[in-house]
């Protein structure tokens, strides 16, 4: 079942967010703050990353599970996406640590969506979240969910209709759970074969 019971803050990207502005530890320089804090269970947070050194742990937590550990990019897991100002590039954080990561961006160029433009409405509205990644020594620990959920939330509160995924097999299970929906069957996305999914945002924002 996903449950995040521990979810007491989701925040907006910056220029909005009401909440401290304490930033973001790395994981990787403070590796007992990290292990203690998820033992501990302390509350699990998203938002925006607020400053360069917030957007390098975005990119590394990225790096670690889609360079290192799946070998799904060879050295770099950055696209054209990173560099446009309207991808909101959010972290996941266990205390004041980082964990996990995510993106979204309205999706202007529908070549960029592959083999599921063709599956979904063509009107405005698309968003696109991907790069969803939890650092081993956070998963199973309600995570993921509130990651995929900040992002659905930044995009239908930016008047986004629909957004759409390119799920791995193995977690499409977990999209479902959080009210996702396939789309036609697997495609080769980066590569390897992934299940495209969406969700409509509208019926997202009736539940905020
Ligand atoms: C997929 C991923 C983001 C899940 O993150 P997470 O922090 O472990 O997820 P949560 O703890 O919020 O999951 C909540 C619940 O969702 C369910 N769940 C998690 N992963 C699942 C999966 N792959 N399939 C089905 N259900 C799943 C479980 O019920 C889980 O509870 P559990 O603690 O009993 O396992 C993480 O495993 C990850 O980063 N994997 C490597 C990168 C990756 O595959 N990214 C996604 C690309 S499409």
């Amino acid at each position: 079942m996903v449950s995040s019971p521990r979810v007491v803050a989701a925040s907006f990207p910056s220029s909005m967010s009401a909440s401290p502005a304490t930033l973001a530890l790395s994981p990787f320089r403070h590796p007992g703050e990290a292990f203690a804090a998820v033992q501990l269970g302390l509350h699990v947070a998203c938002r925006a990353a607020r400053d360069p050194e917030e957007l390098s742990l975005h990119h590394e937590i990225r790096r670690r599970v889609f360079v290192e550990e799946q070998g799904l990019f060879g050295g770099s897991d950055r696209d054209d996406h990173d560099d446009d100002p309207a991808t909101v590039r959010i972290l996941g954080l266990c205390g004041d640590v980082a964990g996990g990561a995510v993106r979204c961006y309205p999706l202007s160029d529908t070549a960029t969506v592959g083999g599921t433009v063709d599956l979904v409405d063509p009107g405005a509205g698309l968003w696109k979240g991907d790069r969803l990644a939890v650092l081993p020594l956070f998963r199973h620990n309600g995570l993921g969910a509130p990651l995929v959920r900040f992002a659905v939330r930044t995009a239908a509160e930016a008047g986004g209709g629909k957004m759409i995924a390119h799920i791995q097999p193995s977690n499409v299970g977990f999209f479902e759970h959080l009210g996702w929906y396939a789309l036609g069957g697997l495609v080769t996305y980066v590569g390897r074969p992934h299940q495209a999914m969406a969700i409509d945002l509208a019926l997202v924002l009736q539940r905020l």
